[in-house]
C-alpha cells in the first residue's frame, strides 16, 4: 500500500532494542505533541523489522495512542535482533547489511516518509545512524533500563527497574533475618551497574557486585565474615549480572539450539563457587530478578522524562535538527549529535556520589570500593 500524500508530513516511529516502562508514554506524547504541528505518524511493528519487507505498520493517531502511557510495554511490540542488528555488545558495531539499508530506504520512500522518530539504545541508535547516512531524516530517543548511555544524564524505566528492585530487596530483607541466610539477588546490567548500585543503595543491601568494580572472592567472603562475626547473621547481597568475579564475566547460550549469548545467572555460578571454596559456611539462596525489571507500568518520574523525551524529540524533528537524539543534561533537554550518543557507555566510577555513600556505609562494593573509608 502506498500511503497517499495529503498535506500533513508523514514521520514514522519505530521502537527497537529490548523493552523498558516508559515507552508507550514516549510514543504518545510524539503524537500528541505532533498532530497540532501537521504531522501524521506510522508505527513500525517490531523495531527495524517492520520497515523491511513485509513491512508492517500502522498508522498513529490520536485515538490510537489514546490511554497508553501507563502501561508497560510497548504497542508496537520490539526485536533486539533481526536484520537491522547495529551493534553486538558494547563497543562492537556490526555493519549493516547494505541490501538491507537500501530496503529501508526504499520502502521509506514508498510510503512517503518524510523521515523517523527512533527510540532505541546504543545498539537501535547505531543502527540510526547508519540509516542516517543514508540520507533519511531521523531523530533518536535514548532507551535503556540500564542507564548507560554516556551522552544522556537519564533513561526512562530505569527509575522503575530501581524500583522493582527494591521492593524485591525490602521482602528478600525480611526472609534473609529470619532464616539467617545469605541472599545473592540478581539485577540487570551487563556492563553498567547503575540498577544495581542504585538498587542496593535505596534497598540496604550489604554488598553490591558490580561490573566495573571485579573482586576476589577471598576478600568479598572476609567482608561476610566479618558481618558475621559482629553477630550480623544474614547477608543480602546485589549481584549485577555483568558481575566479574577475578576479572571474569558470566555468560551462557540462550537455549541449546540458540548461538546468542546471554547474560543472566551469575547469581547461581557465584553462589555454588562459594559453597565449593567454604562449603556449608553459609545458607544460601540466589534470586534472579530479571525481565521483571522491564515489565510493568513506568512510575511516575519516569512517565515525565518519557513524556518530556517525546515532546522535545518531536520538536527537535520540527526544528530539522535530523541525526540528532535527544539528551537531558541537569535537568535540561538537549539535543546531541547521533554519532556522538552512541560513542560512550556511561559506566559507575569510584568517584560517583552513589558509589561513594554506598563505601561510607560500609557496603561491600569490591576491592576498589574497600578504598571508601566506612564511617561505621
Ligand atoms: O540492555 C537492557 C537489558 O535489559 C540488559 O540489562 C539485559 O542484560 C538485557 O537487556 C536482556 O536482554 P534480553 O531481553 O535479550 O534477554
Amino acid at each position: 500500500m502506498v500511503l497517499q500524500l495529503n498535506g500533513m508530513k508523514k514521520i514514522g516511529i519505530i521502537n527497537s532494542g529490548g523493552d523498558c516502562a516508559g515507552l508507550n508514554a514516549v510514543i504518545s506524547s510524539l503524537v500528541k505533541c505532533g498532530e497540532p504541528l501537521g504531522y501524521e505518524f506510522y508505527g513500525f511493528e517490531r523495531g527495524w523489522e517492520g520497515l523491511l519487507d513485509p513491512m508492517v505498520y500502522r498508522r498513529l493517531d490520536r485515538d490510537a495512542v489514546r490511554g497508553i502511557s501507563h502501561l508497560g510495554g510497548t504497542i508496537l511490540h520490539t526485536v533486539n535482533r533481526g536484520r537491522f542488528a547495529g551493534k553486538v555488545g558494547s563497543g562492537d558495531k556490526s555493519k549493516i547489511d547494505p541490501d538491507i539499508l537500501a530496503m529501508a530506504s526504499r520502502n521509506a520512500k514508498k510510503l512517503d516518509l518524510d523521515g523517523f522518530i527512533v527510540i532505541g539504545g546504543d545498539g537501535t541508535l547505531s543502527a540510526a545512524l547508519q540509516l542516517a547516512e543514508h540520507g533519511l531524516n531521523i531523530i533518536g530517543v535514548p532507551k535503556t533500563i540500564d542507564n548507560d548511555l554516556g551522552a544522556t544524564d537519564k533513561t526512562f524505566g530505569f527509575s522503575t527497574a530501581v524500583q522493582i528492585a527494591v521492593d524485591a530487596l525490602d521482602k528478600i530483607h525480611t526472609t534473609a533475618t529470619s532464616h539467617e541466610r545469605t541472599f545473592l539477588v540478581e539485577c540487570m546490567g551487563r556492563h553498567a551497574g547503575w540498577i544495581s548500585l542504585y538498587a542496593g543503595l535505596a534497598g540496604s543491601a550489604n554488598a553490591i557486585l558490580l561490573p566495573e568494580f571485579p573482586f576476589e572472592l577471598t576478600d568479598f567472603l572476609d567482608h561476610l565474615r566479618a558481618r558475621r562475626a559482629s553477630g550480623r547473621m544474614s547477608n543480602v547481597v546485589v549481584v549485577a549480572e555483568g558481575m566479574k568475579l577475578g576479572g571474569k564475566t558470566f555468560t551462557h547460550r540462550a537455549g541449546a539450539h540458540s548461538s546468542e549469548t546471554v547474560f543472566g545467572g551469575v547469581s547461581e555460578q557465584l553462589m555454588r563457587t562459594i559453597e565449593h571454596v567454604a562449603p556449608g559456611e553459609f545458607e544460601m539462596r540466589n534470586v534472579v530478578l530479571g525481565h521483571t525489571q522491564r515489565g510493568g507500568s513506568p512510575n511516575s518520574q519516569d512517565r515525565i522524562l518519557a513524556k518530556r523525551y517525546g515532546v522535545e524529540a518531536l520538536l527537535a524533528y520540527d526544528r530539522g535538527e535530523f541525526g540528532s537524539m535527544v539528551a537531558i543534561r541537569a535537568g535540561r533537554m538537549i539535543t546531541t549529535p547521533i554519532a556522538e550518543a552512541v560513542k560512550s557507555l556511561k559506566l559507575v566510577t569510584a568517584d560517583n556520589y552513589e558509589f561513594q555513600a554506598a563505601g561510607k556505609l560500609g557496603i561491600y562494593l569490591g576491592s576498589e570500593g574497600a578504598a571508601v573509608p566506612a564511617s561505621t
